[in-house]
């Protein structure tokens, strides 16, 4: 009987990888590991602990672990050009309940741009884990991005301890020089959420948060960086000490096969990190336009419509569930997403895609006009999803190894076989 639950469980994740492997992946917050990073994370180190800190462990048996963690660190300093390195947090949001342990005390006012402004859930859940106020930061719909007029208004009335920049829907660098001068003046502390925008920071084509004025950053390293699962937390120095108590508080038992992974997808970033980044970006903006130019109320059009891996568009009749359910069933996998002019963040009249994923499977701007017609032929024609779904497999098919790393000619979806 066992033996047939473990034969079924293997084939559904066959089956997942087999599908999703034929489809055209614009989840924003997702990435493919390369072959190399997945081997770290099959590797023995998955079974084992190393509770401590480097070269002082609670546990026996980690020499190699502190070599290991010796070298991931030097990497991540130098791709994040960042004074200090946490990588113990084992997602993006436990990063943030690092970020809030470490720098807050209950009580405290925290402000973060809401869910429907592009603000991430865990602001509002870390606020409540941790017993401080989260007030919203004021947002501006005509630039996409934090009001910064309101903001000093708003910071000077709560006198914040934490002023937490960054968001899951982030069009455009956000104010962090503009914020850091009104901290000081309360004496606030600045944090960044890069969970989205971390391989795009590293690969300098967007702002870099820390240089211009952050203390901390928290991120996952597993959207447009392209490590595997993971949190990360880059801070200045004398934030080291507060950030790393706090990390082994909450996490004690980090997980060691994915810092061996995150070391190898460091080591690719060095690399191919700029090329790729930038052609992120450049993929993101050609989308955006053509879906603009077909018909879509993408948002950001006086802007540019984006400068990060993400575009945004108004689904028609204000459905974002309705056109993302329509995508899947084209095989094109997107985001339902909360527009600010939404009254709960429940209603999503959005849909978000990002560039991230089909850029690092080799995908180039003209590859981007023709997914624009995908999903123009979906959204807007309304034909039937049946109909264009053999195109996205083709299409699909033709970019299914991973890029921008060191061995070539592994197809990026294979099932791993061990
Ligand atoms: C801005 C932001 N912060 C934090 C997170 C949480 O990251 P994770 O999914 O790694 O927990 C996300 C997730 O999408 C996010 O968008």
């Amino acid at each position: 009987m066992s033996m047939r639950d473990v034969k079924a469980i293997k084939n559904i994740v066959k089956e997942h990888t087999e599908w999703r492997g034929s489809c055209i992946n614009l989840i924003a917050s997702e990435n493919v590991a390369s072959r190399a990073v997945r081997e770290m994370l099959i590797s023995d180190l998955g079974n084992r602990y190393a509770i401590g800190f480097l070269h002082n462990r609670f546990y026996s048996g980690t020499k190699y672990v502190d070599e290991l963690e010796g070298y991931t660190t030097d990497l991540a300093r130098r791709v994040f050009r960042a004074e200090h390195v946490n990588y113990v947090p084992i997602s993006g949001t436990m990063a943030n309940l690092v970020l809030f342990n470490a720098l807050t005390d209950p009580g405290d006012v925290v402000t973060a741009l809401s869910v429907i402004d592009g603000g991430h859930a865990s602001f509002r859940e870390c606020s409540k884990i941790h017993g401080v106020s989260l007030v919203p930061l004021p947002f501006s719909m005509e630039t996409m991005n934090v009001d910064i007029g309101e903001a000093e208004r708003l910071i000077a009335r709560v006198k914040p301890k934490l002023v937490l920049l960054g968001a899951s829907e982030i069009l455009f660098p956000h104010p962090v020089r503009e914020i850091r001068r009104i901290a000081d003046e309360m004496g606030a502390a600045v944090a960044y959420d890069a969970a989205h925008v971390l391989g795009l920071i590293a690969g300098g084509t967007f702002q870099d948060p820390l240089k211009e004025g952050a203390d901390v950053i928290t991120g996952s390293t597993h959207k447009t960086f392209f490590g595997p699962q993971g949190g990360i937390i880059l801070c200045k120095g004398r934030y080291a000490k507060a950030i790393d108590n706090a990390a082994w508080q909450l996490v004690n038992n980090h997980h060691i096969h994915r810092v061996a992974g995150l070391a190898v997808a460091l080591a690719e970033f060095l690399a191919f990190g700029q090329e790729y980044a930038a052609q992120i970006v450049k993929n993101a903006q050609r989308l955006a336009e053509y879906l603009y130019s077909m018909g879509l109320d993408v948002l950001g059009s006086k802007m540019g419509f984006t400068r990060s891996h993400e575009v945004i568009f108004r689904a028609p009749n204000n459905n974002g569930d309705a056109s993302a359910k329509r995508l899947e069933d084209a095989n094109i996998i997107t985001t339902k997403t909360p527009l600010p002019t939404d009254k709960t963040e429940e209603e999503c009249s959005g849909v978000r895609l990002g560039t991230q994923e089909i850029t690092r499977l080799g995908m180039n701007e003209d590859e981007m006009t023709k997914i624009a017609e995908f999903i123009k032929r979906v959204v807007i024609d309304r034909e039937a999803p049946s109909n264009i779904r053999e195109d996205v497999k083709k299409l699909a098919a033709e970019f299914g190894e991973v890029k921008y790393a060191f061995e070539g000619g592994d197809e990026a979806y294979k099932y791993l076989s061990l």
